[in-house]
């Protein structure tokens, strides 16, 4: 890799200002540098986080508060200095201590900038954070053949401190050596766009495994962003289930299976409609859902009770049946049924009963109007049969859109325990065909609660989980923290940034760096798909394929 242009001009704690030219070289806010000193061979791997432009006169006016002694950092004259930032020599981790520059260095660097006002009129800093160091191991040879970090092959550890000093190389880090270092190959790469420099970028399916959460703020492609992903995990054989709000999924290529064998011809989604093609049974939903929404619809504590009590022997007797006879055997009860128990009284209520039967119906028919449930036994669709069409690869988009807030949460809620009964059955069965699930616009619909449970029990059994919302303040910092990977696009707002960077596994001055002037279609993504090291990459545009939403309008074309 050719050095660039580019000079160090002092180097504070972990973070270096490098002096450019613009208009010669152009450098990016999270591009990878390899700063590498000369004599020794030994590199450090610094990312652009920002720049300032420099103007003659403040360069030269540092320079000479350092040559006064006003505490600024120092320089070796060269513009190959680095300084603790308190104007103290600096102890190099290999017990070398460099002296601070002399007056004669510091002249120097004026001297050399005078006569070239023009061009300093367009020289910038790059202020470029320092991460990892090149492992001396693999960087020894780098001093004779002079070209290690071009082979790929350096490898990065953790930053140790140690700083280059004088006569430092710098050159762009190629995108395979970044690669390498960041990003694994298991055999599962999920292409997800392209990298700075224009390189296909991808990630290792397995290292998205679990927790991750993708946020930015209204607009900023979001949506789009989890299509990638949705697509690459299709074609990857993945099962996937969408909760989708919005009806933006829900035009995505559509699954074709071999009408008689039921294989599948082509990966893609299944298109299940909430409240229309897709109701639930009153037993498949369960009794823990159904006992949430009806406290949301108002429920009294004590009838409550009652209701589950009854509810628990109802289906305790089911099972018994099922246990004997099948499944077919289980005689239907449905909603209908349930306020007919209510009219005769049968929940019990002793001295009450007629109160407690009455606040249960009028309840049970507030459920009834929601539209999600079967309204008789041909009606109930199961999630399972569902989930076979696309085990092999492939999406259930569960299209929640025509559902009231207060439904579509107990309806997640209840598709959220079908989806762990489905994964205890792929672990009973050591199949470990385990889904990805999708919460587009999360923080609509899915309560705290359902969210800590998918998080907490996600490792335990095998879900993977996609938390999508522009309510940034809406993810819980616990959250946040327990999140594997973090998709970040634009946050212009200082406020949300500081949030999302207390999970996040970098540090508050990068994330604001990065994600409050991130280029349109560009995301940070840090985690494990990245090896914690803070990535920014241009999100594949998905020409070919029908990514559009239903926005219903007015004024219409
Ligand atoms: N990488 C990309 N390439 C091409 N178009 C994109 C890209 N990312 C987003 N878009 C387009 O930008 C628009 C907004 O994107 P998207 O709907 O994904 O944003 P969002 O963050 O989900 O917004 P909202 O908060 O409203 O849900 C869409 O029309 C989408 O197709
Ligand atoms: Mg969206």
């Amino acid at each position: 890799m050719s050095a660039l242009n580019v000079q160090i001009y002092r180097i504070n704690n972990d973070l270096a200002e490098l002096l450019f030219n613009p208009g010669e070289v152009d450098l990016r806010v999270g591009e990878t540098l390899t700063l590498r000193e000369r004599e020794s061979g030994r590199s450090v791997i610094a990312q652009v986080i920002a720049f300032r432009s420099a103007t003659y006169p403040s360069l030269l006016r540092e320079q000479l508060d350092t040559l006064v002694g006003v505490p600024n950092g120092h320089s070796d004259g060269r513009g190959n200095g680095h300084s603790d930032g308190r104007g103290h020599t600096n102890a190099h981790s290999d017990g070398r201590t460099d002296l601070p520059p002399t007056m004669e260095q510091q002249l120097a660097l004026v001297e050399q900038l005078e006569g070239h006002e023009d061009e300093m009129g367009n020289i910038k800093v790059a202020l470029a954070k320092i991460r990892k160091t090149v492992s001396t191991h693999h960087n020894g040879d780098a001093g004779e053949s002079g070209d290690a970090h071009s082979s790929g092959d350096a490898r990065w550890e953790d930053w140790d401190g140690w700083i280059p000093a004088r006569d430092v190389d710098i050159s762009r880090t190629g995108d395979r050596e970044l690669f390498a270092n960041a990003t694994t190959d298991k055999g599962h790469r999920l292409y997800l766009g392209r990298s700075l420099a224009g390189h296909s970028f991808h990630i290792e399916g397995q290292d998205l495994e679990k927790v991750n959460v993708i946020t930015g703020v209204k607009g900023s492609g979001k949506s789009h962003l989890a299509k990638v992903v949705l697509l690459q995990l299709i074609e990857a054989g993945a099962p996937c289930i969408v909760f989708d709000i919005n009806r933006e999924y829900i035009h995505l290529p559509p699954v074709q299976l071999d009408p008689q064998t039921g294989k599948t011809l082509k990966r893609g989604i299944v298109h299940l409609q909430a409240g229309g093609n897709f109701r639930l049974s009153v037993r498949q939903f369960g009794l823990s859902p159904l006992m949430t929404l009806l406290q949301r619809f108002g429920l009294p504590e004590v009838s409550a009770l009652y209701f589950e009590n009854r509810m628990a022997r109802l289906w305790a007797e089911a099972d018994a049946i099922e246990q004997r006879n099948g499944l077919s055997s289980v005689p239907y009860v449905g909603l209908e049924q349930l306020i007919q128990m209510a009219e005769a009284n049968e929940y019990g209520g002793s001295s009450s009963s007629t109160v407690v039967n009455h606040a249960i119906r009028s309840r049970l028919e507030a459920v009834r109007n929601t539209n999600i449930f079967a309204r008789n036994p041909k009606e109930a669709a199961s999630l399972g049969d569902a989930y076979r069409k696309i085990r092999e690869g492939g999406a259930l988009v569960i299209d929640v859109s025509s559902l009231s807030n207060l439904a579509r949460e107990g309806f997640v809620q209840a598709i959220i325990e079908l989806i762990k009964d489905l994964c205890l059955w792929e672990i009973d069965h050591d199949t470990h065909r385990f889904p990805f699930v999708f919460f587009e616009e999360a923080h609509l619909y899915v309560s705290k609660k359902s969210i800590d449970y998918i998080v907490t029990r996600a490792r335990h059994l095998g879900i993977t989980s996609f938390f999508v919302t522009n309510m940034i303040h809406g993810v819980d910092e616990a959250v946040l923290r327990q999140a594997d990977n973090l998709f970040v696009l634009r946050i212009p707002f200082e406020d949300d940034v500081r949030h999302v960077s207390r999970g996040a596994a970098t540090d508050y001055e990068t994330m604001m760096a990065f994600v409050r002037r991130l280029r349109q279609h560009h995301a940070l993504v840090i985690g494990n798909v990245t090896a914690q090291y803070p990535l920014i990459f241009e999100v594949d545009a998905l020409r070919h394929v029908n990514t559009a939403g239903e926005t219903r309008y007015f004024f219409r074309e």
